[in-house]
């Protein structure tokens, strides 16, 4: 299997779960790491026989190909992509050229891959999406199917967006095996503390404001990210290719909420803490351009055709990932650089 964007969040979830599953299977990982990928989310798989990682870009056809030779793959599960929706409203060229140009080079070396093959049945392509592609809900509208129009609102969701009509045009007009998944908002260990979730618990943990955008009542499902890597361990094996399958925690939560919770948990778990109650630090800031109000995933065909449901409530899965975030200081101490600070900054200036 080729896991490419290993070394980030939900790659690296998802290689664990795999190698501890099925420790024979061989697992090459192809990361370029950027500023959101870490070899350390991998470090001990580092000296395993049938763990090879590898650094280099998912736009480079040609490694692609020599990677797909040499290792004889037949499995690709793509995760690697430019994925946090403030960094796509700075600076969306990047997204356009991983997420577009990426996609469509890793596909089509599959492609060629697998017709050099003679087209097996059992070559898989899994292209890893989101629910951010439907656009988003008012409070009253049904959650996402699988086929609820694309309307995407931010570079990063177009971006994916135009990823998903790649993997869906390779099926229909080549017939390459590819399925996609669109998951809601993952959460748990190797978060990178751009995102909501980790960005509040290191926050929590050094004192520091809370930034809520907007009025916080945006609404998200939350996905515990090892019930995700299952359902695409699922879909690996009993998905069929050509179909898409939505992935969702059945936990939808406004952000206000959520952040409260969070404090809640960590008042109970910390032993020390700057700031406590650790509520005082939530502060409303400027809203995010565009941001969409509420997304929801209706999971009923994953959960009828082949068997997959969410089983961690956000209560258990946020006293888990606070856990982790308490026991895993030197994993995200080094991650608050000069570069993040600057980001930090750039997004939360006024
Ligand atoms: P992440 O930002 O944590 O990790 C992305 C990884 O891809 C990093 O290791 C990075 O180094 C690598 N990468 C980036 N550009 C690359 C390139 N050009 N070539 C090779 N590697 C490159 O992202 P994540 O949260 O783990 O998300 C993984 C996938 O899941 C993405 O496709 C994302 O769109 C999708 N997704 C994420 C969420 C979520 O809540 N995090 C929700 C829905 C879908
Ligand atoms: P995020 O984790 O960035 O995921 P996404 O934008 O892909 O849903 O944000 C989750 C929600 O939290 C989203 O509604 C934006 C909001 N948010 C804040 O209120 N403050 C923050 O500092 C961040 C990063 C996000």
């Amino acid at each position: 299997m080729l896991v490419t964007g290993g070394a980030g969040f939900i790659g690296s979830n998802f290689v664990h779960h795999w190698c501890h599953a099925y420790p024979e299977d061989r697992v090459v990982v192809l990361d370029a790491l950027t500023y959101a990928g870490n070899r350390q989310n991998l470090a001990t798989l580092e000296d395993k026989d049938h763990f090879r990682f590898v650094q280099g870009d998912i736009c480079d056809g040609a490694l692609i190909k020599k990677l797909l030779q040499e290792e004889e793959i037949n499995t690709v599960a793509h995760f690697a992509a430019e994925s946090h929706v403030d960094r796509s409203i700075l600076g969306p060229g990047a997204f356009i050229q991983t997420n577009v140009v990426g996609s469509f080079t890793l596909l089509d070396a599959f492609r060629q891959h697998w017709n050099d093959h003679s087209s097996p049945p059992d070559y898989r392509f899994l292209h890893v999406s989101t629910d951010e592609v439907y656009g988003s809900l008012s409070a009253d509208d049904p959650a996402f199917t699988e086929t609820t129009p694309y309307a995407p609102n931010s570079p990063y969701s177009a971006s994916k967006a135009g990823s998903d009509h790649l993997a869906r045009a390779y099926y229909h007009t080549y017939n390459v095996p590819t399925i996609i998944t669109n998951c809601s908002n993952n959460y748990g260990p190797y978060h990178y503390p751009e995102k909501l979730i980790p960005l509040m618990c290191i926050n929590i943990l050094l004192g520091k404001p809370l930034p809520v955008y907007g009025d916080g009542q945006n609404v998200r499902d939350w996905l515990y990210v090892l019930d995700h890597c299952r359902a695409l361990d699922t879909v690996i094996h009993q998905g069929k290719p050509g179909e898409t399958y939505n992935i969702g925690g059945n936990n939808e939560v406004k952000n206000i909420d959520l952040v409260k919770m969070l404090c809640r948990i960590m008042d109970e778990l910390a032993p020390h803490l700057p700031v406590k109650p650790s509520q005082e630090l939530i502060t409303f800031v400027k809203d995010r351009p565009g941001h969409d109000r509420r997304y929801a995933i209706d999971a009923t065909k994953i959960q009828t055709e082949l068997g997959w449901a969410p089983l961690v409530t956000v209560e258990e899965g946020l006293r888990q990932t606070v856990g982790w975030f308490l026991t895993h200081r030197s994993w995200w101490e080094p991650l608050l650089s000069e570069e993040y600070q600057s980001y930090y900054r750039q997004v939360y200036a006024s």
